[in-house]
């Protein structure tokens, strides 16, 4: 693994650790969830829930691979937390590792997403070196799976019924890409 670039930088986002100053802007997203935003966030939309989660989530990288490593991104225009990214390394020997994502409502429509993961993507398999970066997302979640086709992920699977949601079967898709076809995009 290559020197730690922390935080990442980019045109309009800064992708940091979580600083306890950001609970006020994240229980602000939090609460104006729409029903995917809200299925999605691992917390409640209260300051306690979730300074506790970022407090358990608190990853030991750089010293090893992040086995899950949460960045709050911040807009660096206002300076304000709007949105969660986090990269987790599934299987070291391989280099595989799964990204996920969430942005506040009001910032989404805008390329914040794409750009925040585009950023995630270039992190692992630069710094990380990652040889493959896959997403899972329900069949439903329609913004989310485009996302990953926007950044160019492929769609490898199609899992038919794998879970309920609320008593109701639901289908998963999961979207990877590969180092080398990370490097053919840029
Ligand atoms: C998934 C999620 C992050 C996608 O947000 P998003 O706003 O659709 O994605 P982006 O920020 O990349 O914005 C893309 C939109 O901005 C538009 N856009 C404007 N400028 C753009 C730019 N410079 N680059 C790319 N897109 C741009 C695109 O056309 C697209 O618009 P459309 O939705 O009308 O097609 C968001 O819906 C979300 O947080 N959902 C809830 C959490 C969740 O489901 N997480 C995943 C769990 S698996």
């Amino acid at each position: 693994m290559k020197a730690m670039t922390l935080p990442i930088d980019t045109e309009r986002l800064l992708l940091r650790k979580y600083e306890d100053r950001d609970v006020k802007d994240i229980v602000e997203y939090s609460q104006a969830a729409d029903f995917w935003l809200a299925r999605n966030l691992d917390w409640e939309p209260t300051e306690e829930s979730v300074m506790a989660y970022y407090e358990s989530k608190r990853d030991i990288y750089p010293e090893s691979y992040p086995d899950w490593l949460d960045l709050v991104i911040e807009l660096k225009a206002g300076s304000k937390v709007i949105g969660n990214v986090g990269i987790g390394v599934k299987n070291v020997e391989h280099r595989q590792a799964q990204i996920g994502w969430l942005l506040g409502c009001r910032y989404q429509g805008r390329g914040i997403a794409t750009e925040a993961v585009k950023a995630l993507l270039t992190f692992g398999f630069g710094p990380l070196g990652l040889h493959r970066i896959f997403a899972r997302t329900g069949s439903r979640n329609v913004r989310s799976w485009r996302l990953m086709e926007r950044v160019g992920m492929k769609r490898e699977a199609h899992l038919r019924q794998s879970h309920k949601v609320k008593g109701e079967w639901d289908d998963e898709f999961i979207y990877a890409v590969l180092a080398e076809e990370w490097r053919l995009m840029q």
